[in-house]
């Protein structure tokens, strides 16, 4: 059911907050808990609607996922190669990492799995993982732009491949790392440019063997030997970066604000918001680094504070991939101008991004121009006008973006539905209003 929600100009932001663990971070931990020999605790797992359908499918793919009294899932798993067929359609739901990873992992097995999502996943891309899976063995039925609903038809014979990703995605490198897990020999990837690694990172905490070396041209080149004998493990899912950007953003943007978000995970790979924020005037600290399941995490200190327009160079793209929306809102209350470039990829997530950041922004009064795979950002220098009614189209983090701006905009901006912010971020308005922020339901129109 759509819930509509508005959000008004907020008073100062204070406090010391928790945001939900890392989306990337528990799909990939359920997942390999599933496929490792014995039991997984994950203490930290984001739930979410994305999180859960990734729960639910390794449940029909033969794991036992269970939730503690204390909050900690706890995955059976069954060991490489030990998947059973499942006996109904995968439903992925808004997730794209979901279906992707899982894709990958099934597609070295002897069986054959149906997926299907919500209407934003199945107009989402899906060669970029058959390609590669399709020369390990694997066969699709599948419509002919290749999108959802499709089946994957498993090999029982898969074979090693080295793969050259024609785009940097993290997503498309671990469905093909997954699909190496049952496959006999050493499965090659290797990146343009250095993707979000908590694939490779929480492979090697399962005891896999994992290689990782640097190129000349700025890529890396990943191997994975297969059918390793992987066993459970604790992990820790920190809190998610991507989630924190936007209580992050909005205490930076609400004079007189202060807040410390706890326990978020700083992978530098993920980061290149906090670097992008910083560079545009921001008070942002880390504090108390440590190291959990092999993630670099820290307590982020924000302050208020007025920004400058920044130009963000393409290669930090992969770094930020989720966060363009955010960091709009921050550009659209700068002084000057911000320049995005290298933002083709936005036109395959959850909705077209760019236009969604496009039209959001036009109908907030901020002045941008979008290009092909470009956005030019002229900063209000303070408030912007906002006012707007924003259709979310099916995008949680277009949802969350515009609340925030609704928090430092002269008038309220509303959102048509911001139930899809629960496939990421359950308790988002809630955790924002515990922070002084006035983010409601909309009244029912008569
Ligand atoms: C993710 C990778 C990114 C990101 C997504 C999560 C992951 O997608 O946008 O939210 O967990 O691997 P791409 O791999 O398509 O860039």
């Amino acid at each position: 059911m759509a819930t509509q929600l508005m959000s008004i100009r907020s008073g100062v932001l204070e406090g010391d907050v928790r945001v939900p663990g890392d989306k990337s971070i528990s799909h990939r931990a359920l997942i390999l808990g599933a496929v490792a020999v014995g039991e997984t605790a994950i203490d930290g797992l984001l739930e979410s609607d994305d999180v859960m359908c990734t729960a639910a499918a390794l449940g029909a793919l033969g794991a036992r996922i269970e939730r503690g009294d204390d909050g900690v899932y706890r995955v059976q798993g069954v060991g490489v190669g030990g998947l059973a067929a499942p006996e109904t359609v995968l439903d992925m739901g808004n997730s794209g990492t979901g279906a992707r990873l899982l894709i990958g992992l099934v597609a070295s097995h002897p069986f054959t799995c149906h997926f299907t999502g919500d209407a934003s996943l199945r107009a989402r891309p899906m060669a970029r993982v058959a390609t590669p899976l399709r020369r390990m063995g694997a066969r699709f039925v599948a419509p002919p732009e290749m999108r959802l609903p499709l089946a994957v038809i498993g090999t029982e014979m898969p074979v090693p491949i080295t793969y050259r990703l024609p785009v940097a995605s993290a997503q498309v490198k671990s469905a093909i790392l997954f699909a190496g897990l049952n496959t006999p020999g050493v499965t090659t990837v290797m990146e343009p440019a250095p993707t979000r690694d908590h694939s490779e990172i929480m492979l090697g905490h399962f005891g896999a063997e994992v290689g990782v070396t640097e190129t000349n041209e700025g890529g890396r080149v990943i191997t994975l030997a297969g059918q390793p004998e992987i066993s459970g493990r604790e992990i820790s899912v920190p809190g998610d970066p991507s989630s924190a950007a936007f209580p992050a953003v909005a205490a930076l943007l609400v004079p007189g604000s202060e807040i410390v978000l706890r326990g978020i995970g700083i992978n530098p790979l993920r980061a290149g918001i906090y670097e992008t924020l910083r560079e545009m005037g921001a008070d942002i600290s880390y504090r108390n680094r440590r190291q959990v399941a092999g993630e670099p995490v820290a307590d982020i200190a924000v302050r208020a504070g007025a920004l400058r327009g920044v130009d963000v160079p393409p290669e930090r793209a992969p770094a930020m991939i989720d966060e363009y929306p955010v960091l709009a809102v921050a550009a659209a209350c700068a002084e000057g101008t911000t320049r995005l470039n290298g933002l083709g990829e936005l036109r395959v997530k959850e909705s077209d991004r760019l236009t969604a950041i496009a039209e959001g922004l036009a109908a907030s009064g901020v002045k941008a121009e979008e290009g092909e795979d470009s956005l030019i950002i002229h900063g209000a220098g303070g408030a912007p006008p906002g006012g707007g009614r924003i259709e979310s189209q099916l995008d949680h983090r277009i949802a969350m973006a515009f609340l925030i701006l609704g928090m430092v905009a002269d008038k309220p901006v509303h959102i048509d539905d911001a139930s899809v912010i629960d496939t990421s971020f359950p308790g988002f308005a809630e955790l924002m209003n515990g922070l002084g922020a006035e983010i409601r339901e909309e009244p029912e129109a008569a």
